[in-house]
């Protein structure tokens, strides 16, 4: 059984002061991890107090990004060993920001995915949709599908275990408007079938997928009744506490 996971992305958002007083905020209201794993990805400045402040209760926190080396002169990088080393166990890579603001290329996140499962990390592997709202399916399945290849190039059967991705059609980010739950069924299931084709029906079968985009507590619960759709990455909706806690708890 796939135990969904319900993630906060929280961008370049929050002091230091505030994404700890969001931590003892909520930490009390989760659900147990059997039933929904819940997690927060912050800025690299707040993480350490963070998990500090997130000991012994469900919610886990994740970096928003790091480099595919462990050390080394890479001025202003966030080491996937470091993050490990300070109990920041997940990160996200690959978030379309990432790639259209910082110009991250597949090759690129394919780095980072290795470097990341080298250090103990679990990544939340996002792929973007940049295709229109309703596009030719064929141009829709090459671009995930390459996405998804690319990205994950190489990777062992343990490790792709261990890896989650994020379907996030470009048009639903931070649009207001997110894809109705068939079209985000149809991302999800595309990025299933593919890692059936690389790594067979029971590998498939155990790798999360998320949907990203505009996420709210008034769509989760449609776009979670979905087969593939295994949680949600949250953006705007995962900044105010009581609304990340009624998507968390929908
Ligand atoms: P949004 O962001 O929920 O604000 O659309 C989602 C994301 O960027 O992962």
């Amino acid at each position: 059984m796939r135990i969904p996971i319900i993630a906060g992305n929280w961008k370049m958002n929050k002091t230091v002061a505030e994404s700890v007083a969001f931590v003892n905020q909520i930490k009390d209201h989760l659900p147990a991890t059997d039933q929904v794993q819940t997690a927060l990805a912050a800025p690299a400045l707040s993480l350490v107090p963070m998990v500090q402040a997130a000991s012994g209760s469900p919610l886990k926190i994740m970096a928003e990004n790091c480099y595919f080396e462990d050390a080394g002169a890479f001025t202003g990088e966030v080491s996937p060993h470091a993050l490990y080393q300070a109990g920041v166990h997940h990160v996200i890579l690959g978030h379309s920001e990432r790639r259209k603001i910082f110009g991250e290329d597949d090759e690129m996140i394919n780095k980072k995915v290795v470097a990341a499962l080298r250090n103990g990390l679990c990544p939340i592997v996002c792929c973007d949709d940049t295709m229109g709202r309703r596009v030719a399916n064929d141009d829709k399945i090459h671009w995930v599908v390459g996405r998804i290849l690319a990205d994950l190039k190489g990777l062992t059967t343990d490790e792709i275990r261990k890896v989650t991705v994020a379907y996030e059609p470009d048009w639903a980010i931070g649009s207001g408007q997110s894809a109705d739950p068939s079209q985000a069924e149809e991302g999800c299931y595309l990025i299933r079938q593919t890692i059936c084709d690389m790594y067979g029906d029971d590998v498939a079968n155990d790798v999360r997928i998320l949907y990203g985009g505009s996420v709210t507590p008034d769509n989760v619960s449609a776009l979670m009744a979905k087969n593939d759709i295994d949680g949600v990455l949250v953006g705007s909706d995962s900044l105010d506490p009581e609304t990340f806690l009624k998507i968390v708890n929908h």
